[in-house]
């Protein structure tokens, strides 16, 4: 067997090795109830077709441990073989205590027995379908479960199939942002943790109100503290099998919801230290991100240097365009719409397309990630009337988007108008990396790209040489054809078709 699957840090960015070579992950997650054979070999081709080279699948606690100690890994083992059998690997999420917030997952020994594996409950006592994070018992219970799951896999996947572990899945706490049972409203009147005070560098000392105030947002606080407590024992214990990265995900936050209106107390941006404080074990927080403002949220999860991985996001034709982004701009160690057995015709086209032009690209992502040498460009409004400008340590790169197909006026015309040709709305990003001083690699769809120096004075930059190709899987770059003329509006910009994922080297030259 080859070392585990692992992290390693590189620059601002963090990669996942498997068998010692960055694997970026072109992922998919499966609908919640689509892990099972019986149902899911039918889509298998599918998710081949699309480029995938990961799925990522859910582990069912009822499933797996129907009755207390006793495991049945069919299903477990069944995802395992047939992923395997199509070259993909997996990243498994643990459907233990809490799922979209609720315990809907726990096994029915656990449900039926309240007395023994307490529910949250409200400020009026009513109880919740919430496992209370503040019971041993619950904690210890999905413990025991993930370590067998764990322990299972260290037993059985010798070829390091899967990758990756989520721990739960989209913690959070509604109605309310705090648990009312006995043992919440104990911790609620103690004092804080020195630990928590000294992670968020407070000097106060006192109560959870008396240091933060009294505020749903410390209700918050004091909520994520619990869950983070319990995620680590869960996360601990299975680590202490099979130490597999593994990270916990959040459902984002509408814009003015308060916390209690959401599901509050997940791993979210503003509450990041307080759960890498509490849940050390855990390597990174993920966001699933369905909001139309992705960039907003990919940006916010690396802001604290935490890795960038999208195990959601919403399956639209702006997938393709989000997941370029992803890559180009973080490095992200991977990107996975939603319910993607369920992707057919343009939207399957469109991530087959940029899961082609990251495939093609993944030695150079591993190699720029993190280093300040890669961009990735996504249309940062979509009624953008200037250009969209951003910089490459001395390079700036203008850049604007077209979302439409272009009307056939002629060769290499700009669908400036925004008049379309059809009404399809298509995805535009790319990744832009440069690979020298004057040498560019700029992949993607939809984006026209000029280049400037204007720290450089009088100087311009003009085009020297645009190829369009792809490289091949040995990393050689096969070239399709020189682009200059129309395509390359004569010698001025680099264009990158609408409708179509390309890929394009580019050499510059200055001149004043
Ligand atoms: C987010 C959850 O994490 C998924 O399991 C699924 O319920 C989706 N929402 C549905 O949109």
């Amino acid at each position: 067997m080859t070392s585990l699957p692992r992290l390693e840090r590189s620059g601002s960015a963090t990669l996942l090795l498997v068998d010692d070579e960055p694997f970026v992950i072109r992922g998919g997650e499966l609908g919640n109830s689509s892990a099972e054979r019986a149902y899911l070999t039918p889509f298998w081709p599918r998710l081949v077709g699309m480029g995938l080279n990961a799925v990522v699948a859910p582990v069912y606690w009822d499933a797996v441990e129907p009755a207390e100690g006793e495991f049945d890994w069919t299903t477990v083992d069944e995802l395992l073989e047939d992923a395997a059998a199509h070259g993909m690997r997996l990243v498994l999420l643990w459907f233990g205590s809490w799922k979209n917030s609720m315990s809907c997952y726990a096994p029915g020994w656990v449900k039926a027995d309240v007395a023994r594996f307490p529910r949250a409950r409200t400020s009026r006592g009513v109880p919740l379908e919430i496992l209370s994070p503040f019971a041993a018992a619950n904690r210890d219970a999905d413990a025991a479960a993930f370590a067998a799951l764990m322990a299972h896999l260290r037993d059985v996947d010798d070829e390091s199939t899967v990758v990756m572990v989520q721990v739960e899945n989209e913690i959070g706490m509604i109605p309310e942002a705090r648990d009312r049972t006995p043992e919440a409203e104990a911790a609620w009147a103690a004092p804080v943790p020195a630990a928590l005070l000294e992670a968020l560098g407070r000097q106060e000392t006192g109560t959870w109100t008396e240091v933060f105030g009294d505020s749903f947002a410390t209700e918050e606080i004091f909520q994520a503290w619990a869950f983070a407590q319990y995620v680590q024992v869960v996360t601990a214990a299975g680590k202490a099998e099979l130490a597999l990265p593994m990270y916990t995900n959040a459902a984002l936050v509408r814009p003015g919801a308060q916390p209690g209106q959401y599901p509050s107390a997940g791993p979210l941006p503003h509450l990041a230290e307080v759960w890498r404080a509490g849940a050390p074990a855990l390597d990174f927080i993920a966001p699933d991100i369905y909001f139309p403002n992705f960039a907003h949220w990919a940006d916010a999860y690396v802001a604290s240097g935490n890795p960038l991985f999208v195990p959601e996001a919403l399956r639209s034709v702006d997938a393709a365009a989000n997941a370029l982004y992803a890559f180009g701009k973080h490095g992200a160690m991977g990107f996975s719409p939603f319910g993607i057995e369920s992707v057919e015709g343009n939207e399957a086209a469109m991530i087959a397309g940029a899961y082609d032009v990251v495939a093609q690209l993944t030695p150079l992502i591993a190699e720029h990630a993190g280093d300040g040498t890669m961009t990735g460009l996504l249309p940062p409004a979509d009624d953008m009337r200037t250009p969209h400008r951003t910089r490459l340590a001395d390079l700036v790169l203008e850049a604007t988007y077209e979302r439409v197909p272009a009307p056939s006026l002629a060769d290499g015309v700009i669908n400036e108008t925004g008049q379309a040709a059809g009404t399809t709305k298509l995805p535009a990003a790319a990744i832009v990396i440069r690979t020298g001083p004057d040498e560019l690699v700029v992949a993607g769809i939809g984006v026209t790209i000029t280049f400037h120096t204007p720290e450089h004075g009088p100087e311009v930059v003009g085009i020297l040489a645009c190829e369009e190709g792809r490289y091949a899987e040995d990393g050689t770059w096969e070239r399709l054809r020189r682009l200059n003329g129309d395509q390359t509006h004569q010698g001025r910009h680099v264009r990158l078709e609408p409708g179509r994922f390309t890929v394009q080297r580019v050499s510059l030259y200055r001149y004043a």
